[in-house]
């Protein structure tokens, strides 16, 4: 903190006026992107020093909102928070998403914090410092300063501070190489741990993004088909990680011993089950035939990208998430599309039906052809696929399947620990599973506190965020709180996203509009708003993200029924777009991309 006798670079300034008379103004470049109505002049500042630049009245910035600079080219965002002046890099290291569309606010775990808009990765807003994946890098943080109430700012990122050594004389061995691995090994490293770590992985690549193989990546040259690594491969030898590639045979929680395909042994002091699910295949005549398809690592992508184009017709078995976003990056390629879902809609369960009908609209705008409540017999063919039958006799002629339905947990190997009834491994809210074995990511369930139900990660965010929670575990600092849970779909362009525990709910009250994509819905179950579904409220679902009780407090104080005004919606009510509150907006979000039409050969033929 400066004061005004010795003014001094600091990391965060107070917003105190600090007075320097009579120093001249150092030359800046200063490029404007800031809300306010026109931009100060390079080198406005009356009291700069060298390296620090005159970058924007004080009284310009709102409490709590990220404000965007570039200063002598370096994009930052500048943040107020409870009176402190914060100078933080504008673009997120993880795939650098602009911070000024996400959120400042106060987390009861982490203090001031910023989100990031795209995935919500949480930094420290004080310090820089990760919080929360799916980032692993902490945010650049610049010294700042007030001067005579103009905020100055020395583009020069300060170093990041590095985590004393910890757990020397300790191992931990990571079973699995995927998104919750990466993120157990990275937090262990960045928060000091010393001892010696293990990561054994099956697939040829080292853990990668897992998200993008059925959004644009299915698009690419299917020789070309590389989905970005969740760590740089020269990061495993930086940090003394020893990669093991290998299949676990078996691992027994009680001598956490591991055994790998090629007769290997391991074991640890601490080990980390992190293998992931595998796609459900749905078990029926031919369902080996050439042609028949599921979609869980980068080879399966490669082939589907490679055998699949665009004059031919594809039938999507089971109507998940992954099914619905291969669909509609198909439809792109312009592949003919039917999905057969078992139930009579999919995706209902979390997303409600209002959101469900809505997305299943958009495909159908799009020329997706569906068939709900559907009972598959059969994939016919010779050798390869010729179509699929349906128990009503229905036949659908097509070229290949994809199978999208769900994912089973990986954790047949795995003996003596308590196992839910899909097969995942029980873990606590710490993600122990046994003395010294933690479970994290697809092959976990979690028990929520002492008496609480299950939960199943089953998404990218929380699959790292359960990595990291064992990794604080095993360094003796476990997490009081969970974060509540966050994902989010991309369809045409379309990005719908989800923050809740999954829970069922009664009611759903529909702010905004379903027909244009700028909604937040609310599940209610009684008097409680139990999760989130929106889509155009980037900054309102960054605020939940980190306070999701207070985020519901506030915007959603009472009970629809409550509420003369707004009269319950059901959820089937609210199907077809009905608003509760219609124009309702919580926050900014990118504005939608138009949905590409394209003709849909071979869609839905009956036989
Ligand atoms: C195509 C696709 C798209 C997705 N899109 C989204 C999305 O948009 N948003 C979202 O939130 N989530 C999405 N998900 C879900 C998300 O990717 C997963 O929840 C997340 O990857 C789970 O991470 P994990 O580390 O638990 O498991 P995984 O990522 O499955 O990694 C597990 C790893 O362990 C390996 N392994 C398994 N068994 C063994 C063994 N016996 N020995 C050695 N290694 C083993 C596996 O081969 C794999 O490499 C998507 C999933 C898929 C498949
Ligand atoms: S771009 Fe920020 S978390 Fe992904």
């Amino acid at each position: 903190m400066s004061t005004p006798e010795q003014p001094q670079s600091t990391p965060s300034a107070s917003t105190a006026p600090n007075k320097k008379p009579g120093e001249e103004a150092a030359p800046a470049l200063l490029t404007f992107e800031g809300p306010h109505e026109s931009p100060p002049a390079a080198g406005a500042g009356p009291l700069e020093e060298p390296g620090f630049k005159d970058v924007v009245a004080l009284g310009d910035l709102k409490e709590g909102e990220m404000a965007p600079f570039t200063v002598d080219g370096v994009s930052m965002v500048l943040v107020l928070l409870g009176g402190e002046v914060h100078a933080l890099g504008g673009k997120c290291p993880h795939r650098g998403a602009p911070m000024a569309q996400g959120a400042a606010c106060h987390s009861l775990d982490h203090g001031p914090v910023v989100v990031c808009p795209w995935h919500k990765a949480v930094f420290s807003a004080a310090t820089g410092a990760l919080e929360q994946p799916p980032a692993f890098a902490p945010l650049p943080r610049y010294p700042v300063r007030v001067q005579v109430g103009r905020v100055q700012v020395r583009p020069v990122p300060l170093p990041v501070p590095e985590a004393p050594p910890t757990g020397g004389g300790q191992s931990v061995l990571v079973l699995g190489g995927g998104a919750a691995a990466a993120s157990a090994l990275y937090t262990l490293r960045e928060l000091g741990f010393a001892g010696t770590v293990t990561l054994v992985h099956d697939e040829p690549e080292l853990p990668y993004d897992r998200t993008v193989l059925c959004k644009s990546l299915l698009l690419a040259d299917p020789k070309r088909i590389k989905a970005p690594l969740l760590l740089d491969k020269d990061w495993y030898a930086a940090h003394g990680v020893r990669c093991v590639h290998g299949h676990v045979t078996r691992f027994d929680a009680q001598t956490r011993r591991a055994s790998l395909d090629d007769g290997l042994q391991l074991t640890a002091s601490h080990v980390i089950l992190a293998m992931g699910g595998q796609a459900r295949m749905v078990p029926v005549p031919g369902c080996t035939l050439e042609g028949v398809y599921v979609l869980h690592n980068q080879a399966q992508a490669r082939r589907i990208a490679a055998t699949v184009t665009p004059d031919q017709a594809v039938v999507l078995v089971g109507g998940d998430l992954v099914c619905l976003e291969v669909a509609a990056t198909l439809r792109q390629k312009g592949v003919g599309v039917t999905v057969v879902a078992p139930h009579p809609l999919p995706v209902a369960a979390t997303f409600t039906i209002a959101v469900a009908n809505r997305l299943v609209r958009l495909h159908e705008e799009n020329g997706v052809a569906f068939v709900f409540d559907a009972d598959l017999k059969a994939i016919y063919g010779a050798g390869s696929v010729f179509g699929v039958e349906l128990s009503d006799g229905m036949r659908i002629p097509c070229t290949h399947v994809l199978v999208g339905a769900g994912e089973l947990p990986q954790a047949e190997a795995v003996a003596g620990v308590e196992k839910s009834p899909e097969g995942a491994v029980v873990v606590d809210e710490s993600m122990k599973a046994a003395s010294h074995v933690y479970a994290v990511g697809d092959m976990a369930s979690i028990r929520r506190g002492s008496e609480g139900g299950l939960f199943s990660p089953g998404h990218w965010r929380p699959a790292e965020i359960g990595g990291r929670v064992a990794a604080l575990s095993i360094m003796g600092s476990p997490v009081r709180d969970l974060p509540v849970p966050w994902f989010w779909t991309q369809q045409y362009g379309r990005r719908v996203e989800y923050c809740g525990w999954g829970e069922p709910f009664d009611a759903v009250e529909v702010r905004g509009s379903l027909e244009s994509f700028d909604f937040m819905a609310f599940c209610w179950q009684g008097s409680r708003v139990v999760g989130l579904v929106a889509c155009g409220h980037t900054r309102a679902m960054c605020q939940a993200v980190v306070d999701f009780d207070r985020f519901v407090r506030d915007e959603a104080p009472q009970p629809p029924h409550l509420r003369p005004a707004n009269p319950v919606i059901t959820d089937a009510q609210a199907e077809g777009g009905q608003s509760a509150t219609a124009g309702q907006r919580h926050g900014d979000g990118a504005p939608p991309s138009p949905p590409t039409l394209l003709p849909n050969p071979g869609a839905v033929g009956g036989e």
